[in-house]
C-alpha cells in the first residue's frame, strides 16, 4: 500500500542561507544573515548551509562568507547545528578551515556545459580539484558532503543521461563525500523520473547516503519527495522561504520551500524537527529584508496569522 512505510523521521539540510541567498540581486548585510541562520536555528533546523567560499567576483551576494562562517562559531549560533560551507577549491577549502569550518560540501553537475560556466572547468578538470579538497579533508578529519547537479536535466544540455548522474555520484562516494546530494537545479523532473533515477542510482550508491536537492521550478518537488520517501530517501534539502537559484543555471528558482516540505511531512506523520510557525516567522523577517515576498506556499497561507516581530529580536 502506497506511504505504508514511511519513516518516523528525515534529516532536512536547510540552504536558504547559501543556496537561497546566492541569487539575490541585493547583497543582504552580514548581520541579517546571521539573524537569519539564528531564526532558523531557533526553529529546529539541524543542519544548515551557510554559506559559500566561491570566488566573491562570481557570485557577490555571499562575498562575506568569512565573517558568516566565523559567527556559525560563536554566541548565539556556536553548537546549536552542524554549520557546512560550499567549497569549489583548495583555496575555498583553506578560507573555510580559517573560518573554523569543519564540515564542507562539494558541487559538480553531471552536465559538461553546466561545469563550464558553473566553476569554469571541465568535470575531469572539477574531479581533480575536488580530489585534492577531499584529500585535506580527510587529513584534517573534515566532513565532506556531495552534491551531483543537474541530475534531471541541463539548462545547456537539455536530457542529462542517468549513467552521468550514476558516474559522477560513484566518483565523489569515491572520493570521500559522506553524503551525496542529487540536485534538479533547474526543477524539471517529476514523479516517474525521480523513481526512475533513484531506483537506477541506488544498485551503486548506499540509499542512506542519497539526499534530493530540488529546486521547485515547475511546483513538481513536493510531488517528487513523496515519491522518494517512497522509495526509501530519507534525507531532503530546502530553503526557507523558497529562496534560491543558480546564477549559472538560467532559469532556475527557489528550492523548495522548507514551510512547504515540513508542512506536507508534519501532515504525512514523519517528524523533521522544525517547529513551523517559527520557521515561517524566519521568512517574514527575511522577507523584510529583500523588500519582496517569498515564493513558499505555506508562507503565503500564514502571512498574516504569524507575528513575524516577537521573534528572536
Ligand atoms: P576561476 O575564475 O576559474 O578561478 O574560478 P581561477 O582559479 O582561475 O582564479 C581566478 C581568481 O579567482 C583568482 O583571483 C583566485 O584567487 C580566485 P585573482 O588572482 O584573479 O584576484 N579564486 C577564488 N576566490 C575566492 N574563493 C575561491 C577562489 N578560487 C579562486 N574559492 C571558481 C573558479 C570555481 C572559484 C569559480 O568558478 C567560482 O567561484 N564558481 C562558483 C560558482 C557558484 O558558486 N555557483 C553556485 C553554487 S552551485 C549551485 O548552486 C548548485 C547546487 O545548489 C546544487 C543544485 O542546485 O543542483 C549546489
Ligand atoms: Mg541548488
Amino acid at each position: 500500500m502506497l506511504f505504508s512505510s514511511l519513516p518516523d523521521r528525515v534529516r532536512l539540510t536547510e540552504v536558504g542561507p547559501r543556496d537561497g541567498l546566492q541569487n539575490e540581486k541585493i547583497v543582504v548585510d552580514t548581520r541579517a544573515k546571521i539573524a537569519f541562520l539564528t531564526d532558523l536555528v531557533d526553529a529546529g533546523l539541524q543542519h544548515i548551509e551557510a554559506t559559500a567560499f566561491v570566488n566573491p567576483r562570481w557570485i557577490p551576494p555571499l562575498a562575506d562568507h568569512a565573517e558568516v562562517a566565523r559567527a556559525t562559531q560563536q554566541e548565539p549560533l556556536a553548537g546549536r547545528a552542524r554549520f557546512s560551507v560550499l567549497t569549489p577549491n583548495v583555496k575555498g577549502y583553506e578560507g573555510a578551515r580559517a573560518a573554523g569550518i569543519d564540515e564542507v560540501a562539494i558541487f559538480l553537475a553531471a552536465s559538461e556545459s553546466h561545469n563550464q560556466k558553473n566553476v569554469n572547468a571541465s568535470t575531469t578538470e572539477a574531479l581533480a580539484r575536488y580530489a585534492e579538497v577531499t584529500d585535506r579533508a580527510r587529513a584534517d578529519g573534515v566532513s565532506v558532503r556531495g552534491y551531483v547537479s543537474c541530475v534531471m536535466g541541463c539548462p545547456y544540455e537539455g536530457v542529462v543521461p542517468i549513467q552521468s548522474v550514476i558516474d559522477v555520484a560513484v566518483r565523489l562516494m569515491e572520493m570521500g563525500c559522506s553524503e551525496i546530494s542529487l540536485g534538479d537545479t533547474i526543477g524539471v523532473g517529476n514523479p516517474r523520473q525521480t523513481v526512475n533515477l533513484i531506483r537506477a542510482i541506488k544498485g551503486s550508491v548506499d540509499i542512506n547516503r542519497i539526499a534530493l536537492h530540488l529546486h521547485d521550478t515547475r511546483g513538481t518537488a513536493l510531488a517528487n519527495i513523496a515519491v522518494a520517501l517512497e522509495e526509501g530517501i530519507r534525507s531532503f534539502d530546502s530553503a526557507a522561504g523558497g529562496l534560491g537559484g543558480c546564477p549559472y543555471a538560467p532559469g532556475a528558482s527557489g528550492n523548495v520551500a522548507t514551510e512547504d516540505l515540513v508542512y506536507m511531512l508534519d501532515g504525512m506523520g514523519v517528524a523533521s524537527g522544525v517547529d513551523l510557525h517559527k520557521l515561517v516567522r524566519a521568512s517574514l523577517r527575511m522577507e523584510q529584508v529583500l523588500g519582496r515576498q517569498v515564493p513558499s506556499k505555506v508562507v503565503a497561507a500564514l502571512r498574516g496569522t504569524v507575528d513575524d516581530t516577537a521573534f528572536s529580536s
